[in-house]
């Protein structure tokens, strides 16, 4: 088998990431659109997996078949089609419809709601249609002028409060990221990117906040990960749940954040929670940097 060195190996997700392939998916079937969805997110796991393992062979076979589902770009365009009306809709509306309160004090106001889009498919989503919301659109792959193309993982940490942020939307990104322990960083990073000056001074108990949606299976059904769990990850991060949607599909939660004065991060491993054949596996696992703060 052939071994990747470490100094070779990819550094972040984008790099650990096979080339995009132009190849834009034909009109799909609804069931047709979940299952490229679900053949792309087991690709990308096990593609994470020969990674780690160092197994570049297995890496270029996966990279092959990833290629042949038509790549990052086939992936988008499905998650695209699920945010279509009639496949369960725009999940930024959930947002919109939480952030009402904090909208309507803005009302007249110069001042105008910081959001960070991670993951971001359109232009054209409901967040972006309200005036006092100036959207900042980030994704691996960008389809649009507007959104910018990269990884959250790399984007420079904050040195000031204009760098920050007053909500993050991280809608079905958690879920895409193949690495549990990437995941945990990623939920840490985002408490790097939220400002805690309000856009008003007579602002409410919302802001600044963190819009989480994952499938329902990943907290719902899964041997390693309960709402329990993410409930003690978040919390050791900082945040309070204000807000829980449960659709069929999907769990859409709107999360405070408040900067710890003496954060005590614990660590969460993988551990069986919630045993059962029929369950999945998705997880997040927490490992506190030292010098987190
Ligand atoms: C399923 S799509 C979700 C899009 C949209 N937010 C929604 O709710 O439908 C996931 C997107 O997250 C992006 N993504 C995943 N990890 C990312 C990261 N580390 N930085 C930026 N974008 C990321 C992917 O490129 C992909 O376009």
């Amino acid at each position: 088998m052939g071994k990747i060195s470490r100094n070779k190996r990819p550094k972040s997700l984008s790099h650990g990431r096979p080339p995009t392939v132009h190849k834009p998916a034909a009109s799909l079937s609804a069931k047709a659109t979940r299952n490229l969805i679900r053949s792309h997110h087991q690709l990308q796991k096990s593609r994470a997996r020969a990674l780690a393992d160092g197994n570049a062979d297995l890496v270029g076979e996966l990279d092959k078949k990833i290629a042949a589902l038509g790549g990052l770009e086939s992936y988008q365009l499905a998650s695209k089609k699920g945010q279509s009306k009639d496949r369960g809709g725009d999940s930024s509306k959930v947002l919109i419809e939480w952030l009402k309160p904090e909208l309507d004090r803005l009302k007249g106001c110069k001042s105008r709601l910081r959001l960070l889009e991670v993951g971001a498919l359109s232009t054209r989503n409901a967040c972006s249609a309200v005036n006092s919301i100036d959207v900042t659109r980030i994704d691996l792959h960008s389809q649009e002028p507007g959104i910018l193309e990269q990884d959250f993982m790399e984007r420079p940490l904050p040195t000031s409060d204009l760098e920050r942020f007053h909500v993050i939307s991280l809608s079905l990104v958690l879920n895409f990221v193949p690495d549990p322990t990437t995941r945990g960083e990623m939920l840490w990073r985002t408490t790097a990117f939220l400002d805690s000056t309000p856009p008003t001074p007579s602002h409410g108990d919302l802001l600044p906040c963190l819009f989480l949606v994952l499938p329902a299976p990943c907290i719902l059904n899964s041997r390693y990960f309960t709402e329990n769990r993410l409930q003690a990850i978040m919390s050791s991060l900082g945040y309070t749940m204000l807000k829980r949607k449960l659709t069929s599909k999907l769990i859409y939660q709107l999360w405070k954040y408040e900067r710890p004065v003496h954060p005590q991060r614990r660590e969460f491993k993988k551990e069986m929670l919630n045993p059962g054949v029929t369950r999945n596996n998705f997880t997040v696992v927490y490992k506190p940097a030292k010098d987190a703060n």
